[in-house]
């Protein structure tokens, strides 16, 4: 993993935290009414945002942590620091962003907030997923 050109201090919790709901202002959440917001912070300094979109088809419906991921990536972006992920109850990431998570890194940090920024909890996603099946056991 490439050294980070970032510190994950409290300015940079706090500044996540921001954009993560500003974000959820983004939110396409018809059908649940319950909006997400996520930030992202790369290795490399950068910062993506996502929201959850979702679709009158139910299961086509993304979670905004891996819009914020697929962003990401889709920028050449693989390395991350923190996530910041913002819900009006402190809600946790699903299975499927936890997977999507674990794929490029295990030790980058979660940061779980409500709308109002209170950081509620923090952990890696190694600790949201343990056991993870990851790129290793196909040999990656
Ligand atoms: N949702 C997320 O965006 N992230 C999660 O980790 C949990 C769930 C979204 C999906 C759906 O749009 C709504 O929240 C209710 O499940």
């Amino acid at each position: 993993m490439m050294k980070s050109k970032v510190e994950l201090n409290e300015a940079v919790r706090r500044e996540l935290i921001e954009l993560a709901i500003q974000a959820q202002q983004y939110a396409y959440a018809p059908y649940s009414q319950y909006r997400v917001g996520a930030a992202l912070l790369t290795v490399s300094g950068k910062r993506y945002t996502g929201c959850n979109v979702e679709n009158a088809a139910y299961p086509t419906s993304l979670c905004a942590e891996r819009v914020a991921i697929y962003k990401a990536v889709s920028e050449g972006e693989r390395e991350f620091v923190a996530v910041a992920v913002v819900t009006a109850n402190g809600g946790s990431p699903c299975g499927s962003c936890r997977q999507v998570m674990a794929e490029f890194g295990l030790e980058t940090v979660v940061l779980i907030a409500d709308a109002e920024g209170h950081l509620l909890q923090e952990m890696t996603v190694e600790e949201l997923l343990p056991g993870a099946f990851g790129p290793g056991h196909l040999g990656k």
